[in-house]
């Protein structure tokens, strides 16, 4: 490979790297600027999950969440006062529809003054998280960085004292307007003020912040609603005179660093934060959660966030998701529908809505469309395991959650310029539905092994575009033969009442009659997986026997995880002619192979086969030999 670096030393008005038109043979790139000295990387691969893996190594494999994180969330600006909180919330039960955190955006504050709370719309915010808690469910505040200019506000009145915020070209503390009118903004470049900011989040100091309490950075670009570009002026001084221009782009990834580290140190320090943060640079994937900002509720806005979210993942960023239903504007309900039925499979699952558009909580469109959303949530509560494990590789690996089909398929020319389908993990394939009332799907499906529905087990033959019926019940999406998916089927209020609830593996045979998968597990919660508290298995398929063998490090492990979890079912899917009779070791217990019918819940058909009841725990080493 040769790189020619034609000309250094730019001094545009824009940092930006142009893609120009390109023969076969060279790509062009051209480079500019805002200021400093660009440090160059090359990550020679071969292929795309080392590039990923090596790109990670430079700049930190995500953060692994806690399970609750990864389960669906609900958000609107804004739920407006405490009754409305409750009364979602019983919404959601009474509708069978599964949630773990309900949202607070700026609304819930006293003046939009961050880290306070509006007294006589949220009198009782303790009482109200731990309402919520006692159902396994958490909240999410939203505290941004601009800070109300206020000499009331005891940030504010701090801050000042202490000279902490960014200042102006003259030295005076910048003053730019955002959410809460005359605002001035942290200087988060220097460690002291990201510790202050930390301090903030302490039980003490966030007054109605309790542990089941995570947080919401917004606007954190810097948005300046009366600045250049919506930003801070590039004059801007940080400190040591030190301009915006100068690290503009790393203000966000500061901010989440430090908020990130305030939800970590607070308390006893056990649990694992999260953060969501609309504004990212490399190495924010340490941090928490991204969503691709505020987009609207259009058809191509679905359609491009499946791009958008895997353009993420590939820079290391793995756990993000767009707002599902569009931000801006009335979602038309089939539009909201479709968006779920993908969003379930987004990294980040989360519903979000401008205080302008109309309440469009899943329950609102009649008793088919709550049915199909329900079915979408429950979709990702059964494949939780499988995503939290997917959540796990990240972390070790940097390999993303949600993938390019390329990322799978290196060989396969067809898959270059498909971003409409995507994998979840090796495994899953998803393919979006993006045009109102579509009759037929077209499924390009790689390689030259089968694919299952994940609904029916119909097989599909690899490398060929499918053309389907659309179904008004979910998008395409397949399991690939020579896979094992792990699952929980049984439908909880939320991800954190599964927690003792059995497995199910779904086995996908492919033409060697051979198929593998893996299981990582540990408390959701705290840190203590770092010092070897979890369960790593790898679950293979071939000559007939299903082992599940132990994958996790017998390096040092100071701590232990232990589960009484067991597999209560077996999926087969692609045994022909069907076995009658599987035997258990070590226990050496013979039991039935039947036929069907659960396989999603609704879903049917004979080519699926079902062992019940093996009983296996998931934490041992067992065998099950398919006679
Ligand atoms: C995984 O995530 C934790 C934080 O949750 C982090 O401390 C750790 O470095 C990450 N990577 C690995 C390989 O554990
Ligand atoms: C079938 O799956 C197994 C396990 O994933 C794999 O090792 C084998 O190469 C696969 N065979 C084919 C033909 O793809």
């Amino acid at each position: 490979m040769q790189i020619d670096v034609l000309g250094t030393g730019w001094n545009d008005e824009y940092t930006s790297v142009l893609m120009l038109p390109s023969d076969q043979k060279r790509v062009d790139t051209l480079w500019m600027s805002e200021a400093g000295v660009v440090d160059a990387f090359f990550f020679v691969g071969p292929g795309p999950k080392d590039v990923v893996m090596q790109y990670t190594s430079v700049t930190g494999t995500p953060a692994m969440p806690q399970l609750f994180a990864i389960a669906y969330h609900q958000c609107r600006w804004n739920y407006r006062d405490e009754e409305d909180v409750y009364n979602v919330d019983a919404k959601f039960d009474e509708h069978d529809i599964p949630y773990d955190v309900l949202w607070l955006d700026i609304d819930h504050t006293d003046g939009r003054k961050y880290f306070t709370w509006d007294r006589l719309l949220f009198p009782n915010p303790e009482e109200m998280q731990k309402k919520l808690a006692a159902k396994g469910r958490h909240m999410v505040a939203i505290v941004d960085p601009h800070i109300k200019r206020d000499e009331s506000y005891f940030i504010h009145k701090e801050a000042s004292q202490k000279g902490y915020y960014v200042k102006d070209a003259t030295g005076k503390d910048f003053d730019g307007w955002c959410w809460s009118g005359s605002s001035s903004y942290l200087d988060v470049l220097n460690p002291e003020i990201r510790s202050w900011w930390a301090e903030k989040f302490s039980y003490e100091n966030y007054i109605g912040s309790t542990p089941s309490l995570y947080i919401w950075n917004d606007m954190n670009e810097p948005s300046v609603f009366n600045g250049p570009e919506v930003s801070m002026p590039r004059d801007a001084l940080h400190q040591d005179d030190v301009e915006h221009r100068d690290l503009h782009n790393a203000y966000g990834y500061y901010i989440h660093m430090a908020t990130s580290d305030g939800l970590v140190k607070r308390g006893d320090g056990k649990d694992r934060p999260f953060v969501l943060s609309r504004a990212f640079f490399p190495g924010s994937q340490r941090y928490g959660a991204i969503w691709t900002g505020d987009n609207s509720a259009e058809w191509d806005h679905l359609r491009v966030s499946v791009p958008m979210v895997l353009t993420l993942g590939l820079t290391g960023i793995s756990f993000s998701g767009a707002d599902v239903g569009g931000f801006f504007g009335n979602s038309d309900t089939e539009l909201l529908v479709r968006w779920y039925q993908v969003g379930a499979y987004y990294p980040f699952f989360r519903a979000h809505a401008h205080q302008d558009t109309r309440r469009r909580e899943p329950w609102l469109f009649g008793e088919r469309n709550t049915q199909l959303m329900r079915e979408s949530i429950h979709t990702r509560y059964m494949f939780l395991p499988y995503f939290y494990t997917l959540f796990r590789e990240a972390n070790m690996t940097g390999v993303p959650v949600v993938r390019p089909l390329w990322m799978e398929f290196p060989d396969d020319e067809q898959t270059f310029s498909n971003d409409e389908a995507f994998m979840v993990g090796n495994s899953l394939l998803v393919q979006g539905i993006y045009t109102e009332k579509a009759k037929h799907v077209s499924v390009y499906l790689p390689g030259d092994q089968s694919w299952y529905d994940i609904r029916t087990g119909t097989a599909y033959g690899g490398g060929v575009i499918h053309k389907l019926e659309a179904s008004e019940d979910s998008v395409p999406a397949f399991q690939r033969a020579g896979t094992i998916v792990p699952r929980k089927d049984r439908f909880r209020r939320s991800s954190t009442q599964m927690e003792n609830d059995p497995y199910t593996l779904v086995i996908a045979l492919n033409s060697s009659q051979a198929a593998e998968g893996w299981l990582y597990v540990d408390d959701g919660k705290s840190f203590e997986f770092l010092q070897g508290a979890y369960i790593h298995r790898h679950f293979t398929y071939s000559d007939g026997k299903l082992k599940s063998s132990n994958l996790a490090s017998t390096g040092v492990r100071s701590k232990k995880f232990a589960s009484e979890c067991i597999v209560e079912r077996i999926i087969l899917l692609g045994f022909s002619p069907g076995p009658k009779k599987a035997l258990i070791e070590p226990v050496n217990e013979k039991v039935d192979i039947e036929p069907g019918p659960l396989l999603l819940r609704g879903g049917w058909s004979s080519s699926v086969l079902t062992i019940r009841k093996p009983n296996v725990r998931i934490a041992d080493d067992w065998t099950i030999k398919i006679l």
